[in-house]
């Protein structure tokens, strides 16, 4: 049997904008790994074709809504990895404590876990990078066009810099180093969204208004600047800052909802430094920063008083 697993994630900042470029250089996101990952085994069977169970916890509905993705993004590791399953199968297990939700990388996170499982069971050879290039190929399951930065994250863990490589080429992936590790506290709106569709929206979007997307292009980019620095800098203040300028932002891109304004608004009453939406948006999951142990069991309490799921990590681990 061949096991593996990957890194669930939350990006501080720019989801979206990471799949642009401004004055013709890809835009950088910063992403961190957090403390839970999706675990998979798979083993050979006599049957062909692929089998699957999976028993990763998750918010209602995420894995109906992510069934036939799903289906695709495994086909495409199986066949990046070039093993022929037309006689004998193998049976996938997922599991593992990430809890599926959009916005937490859960679709990285298993496609990274079946990549190295895959490596572990068929002897493929493979360093980190083969196991990120099949995950990439697996998240393109899941949409047509993904940045890279979710299966970057699910393999290599850590906070990462990320720029997509221009023209196809390879992306820059540089490691953030935090002097201490600080708090998290993640919440869940419940709301499973399309990543396919939120991203095809935003770009409609900007193609239709050019200089208000390319305004809020290079706004995007001093955020981001300036995130790298407060990061290295253990200027937590800032980033919190940030964050929920980046979070505005978002809102004007039209990827946020209801329910995940409540949970903003909740998290920075309750006195976290910053909160934003975090992955694809229109729902899944809001990241709050909340250094310190005491404020995090606070924040979270609090959101969690109203209605949401909530869970507690830690960053730069
Ligand atoms: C999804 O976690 C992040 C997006 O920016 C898509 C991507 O980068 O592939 C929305």
């Amino acid at each position: 049997m061949g096991k593996g697993s990957g890194y669930g994630k939350s990006i501080l900042f720019g989801e979206h904008f990471v799949l642009y470029e401004y004055k013709g250089e890809a835009l950088p996101a910063i992403a961190a790994a957090i403390g839970s990952s999706t675990e998979c085994y798979v083993r050979r069977i006599s049957s062909p074709g692929w089998k699957l169970t999976d028993s990763r916890p998750a918010v209602p509905g995420y894995k109906s809504k992510k069934m036939e993705e799903q289906r695709v993004s495994i086909d495409n590791v199986v066949r990046f990895a070039g093993i022929d399953l037309s006689e004998q199968g193998i049976h996938i297990a997922l599991g593992g404590r990430l809890v599926c939700a959009s916005g937490v990388g859960a679709s990285a996170a298993s496609c990274t876990a079946l990549a190295r499982a895959l490596n572990d069971e068929f002897k493929l050879g493979w360093d980190d990078h083969q196991v990120n290039a099949a995950s990439f190929e697996g998240e393109k399951g899941y949409h047509g066009t993904p940045s890279g930065i979710d299966n970057t994250v699910a393999t290599f863990g850590g906070i990462v810099w990320f720029q997509r490589g221009t023209s196809g080429g390879p992306p820059t992936v540089e490691t953030i180093k935090l002097k201490e590790p600080t708090e998290l506290v993640i919440a869940s709106s419940g709301i499973t969204a399309s990543t396919k569709e939120v991203v095809g929206d935003v770009r409609r979007m900007k193609e239709e208004k050019t200089n208000w997307f390319e305004q809020i292009l290079e706004d995007y980019k001093n955020i981001v600047e300036a995130g790298r620095q407060g990061l290295e800098e253990m200027d937590l203040r800032l980033i919190g800052l940030l964050m929920n300028q980046n979070h505005n932002l978002l809102i004007e891109i039209g990827v946020t909802c209801d329910e995940i304004e409540e949970i903003v608004g909740v998290a920075r009453k309750a006195g976290a430094w910053g909160a934003k939406v975090t992955g694809t948006g229109r729902g899944g999951n809001v990241i709050a920063l909340t250094p310190g142990r005491a404020l995090q069991r606070d924040v979270a309490g609090t959101i969690e008083q109203r209605g949401y799921s909530v869970w507690t990590t830690r960053i730069g681990v």
